[in-house]
């Protein structure tokens, strides 16, 4: 039985050229190298340039995205950008991402799942293909929590990053078969009691602000080995496999001993991990779309590979996405 399936065409990231160690972070706050590495696995960051934008990021790494891909501008018409970080409250920082590419064609809008933002957009991606609404989708992650960030906040500022990454994905009539290409399935999670967690103390309804990250980190801690291992195993069930099938896990990149736990809870190798958080941090939405082009460009995701996405986020959101490379 024949059925249309979501398949990646191209994937491309974009990180801004200025490098801050952890070294230079222990000059603003009271930290160390040796604090931020063994707790999180961070060793740098990328700081956004003046006037570097999300979207500026965003359309870079959407162009890397079409130039693997072999496609142009034209090819496409649905873009989902996840970000927390807009250029404006409104309109969406998707459009300004459309104009800047040339496209006219189709429809531009922002999702907000905060780091789980990639997941789900591409997710919501997937459906639209599969629902034969449009047929070509950039699905980008990309934001700028410099700009958010308590810079005197030791216990948050440490942690996050800059950045852009993307995918272009195509719907395509395949077998319906458990080998074909594409999207297997998707899970995706929201739990609200969570939400003053780990959220922006700003924002337009509330102060008439922007606001800064805000994080009770341990509990993030707590919850998210737990919820990334639900989910994931959720994924793996719903598309018949099991976690020794994986090929590659593409985890969001938020601290390395969160992935090194929902690692060991599912029996995953972790030379099988992508990990790419000691050079860019968490740079929330973007991390995933960025470790995907890293493990795309060294060779190590290969096509016919099995892929597992998997994120957790503000709100709390979480998800996971298994595909065929
Ligand atoms: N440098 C030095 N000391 C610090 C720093 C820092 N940057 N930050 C906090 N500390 C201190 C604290 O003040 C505390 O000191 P005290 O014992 O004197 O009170 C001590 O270190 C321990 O603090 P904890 O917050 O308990 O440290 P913990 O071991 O939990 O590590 C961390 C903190 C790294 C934030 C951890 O809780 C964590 O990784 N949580 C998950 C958060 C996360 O990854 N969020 C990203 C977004 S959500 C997601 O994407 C999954």
């Amino acid at each position: 039985m024949s059925a249309v399936r979501t398949v990646i065409k191209g994937c491309g990231g974009y990180l801004p050229e200025r490098i801050v160690t952890n070294d230079e972070i222990a000059k603003m706050v009271d930290t160390s190298d040796s604090w931020i590495t063994s707790r999180t696995g961070i060793k740098e960051r990328r700081i956004a340039a003046e006037g570097e934008l999300t979207s500026t990021m965003g359309a870079i790494a959407a162009r890397a995205a079409l130039d693997d891909a072999g496609m142009v501008p034209e090819d496409i018409d649905l873009i989902i950008l996840a970000t927390s970080t807009p250029d404006q409250t409104f309109p969406a920082t998707a459009v300004t991402i459309q104009a800047d590419l040339g496209i006219t064609q189709g429809a531009a809008f922002d999702m907000q799942a905060v780091c789980s933002g990639f997941v789900f957009a591409l997710s919501t991606a997937d459906n639209y293909l599969k629902a034969g609404q449009f047929k070509r989708a950039l699905v980008i992650g990309a934001e700028v929590f410099s700009r958010i960030l308590d810079w005197k906040d030791r216990s948050t500022c440490v942690l996050f990053g800059d950045g852009a990454g993307a995918v272009v994905v195509e719907a395509q009539k395949l077998n319906g078969a458990l080998t074909d290409r594409g999207i297997l399935a998707t899970c995706l999670r929201s739990d609200g009691r969570y939400r003053n967690k780990l959220y922006v103390d700003g924002g337009p309804s509330s102060t008439g602000t922007v606001g800064h990250v805000r994080m009770d980190g341990p509990e993030v801690f707590r919850h998210a080995v737990t919820n990334i291992s639900e989910v994931i195993d959720a994924t793996l069930q719903k598309a018949g496999y099991v976690s020794s099938d994986i090929d590659w896990f593409v985890p969001h990149q938020a601290n390395k001993r969160i992935l090194d736990g929902a690692a060991r809870k599912l029996g995953l190798d972790p030379d099988r991990i992508i990990v790419t958080l000691d050079k860019h941090a968490n740079t929330s939405a973007a991390s995933i779309p960025l470790a995907l082009s890293t493990g795309v460009a060294d060779g190590r995701i290969k096509r016919g590979d099995l892929v597992l996405l998997e994120a957790m986020g503000g709100g709390f959101t979480w998800g996971a996405l298994l595909i065929r490379w």
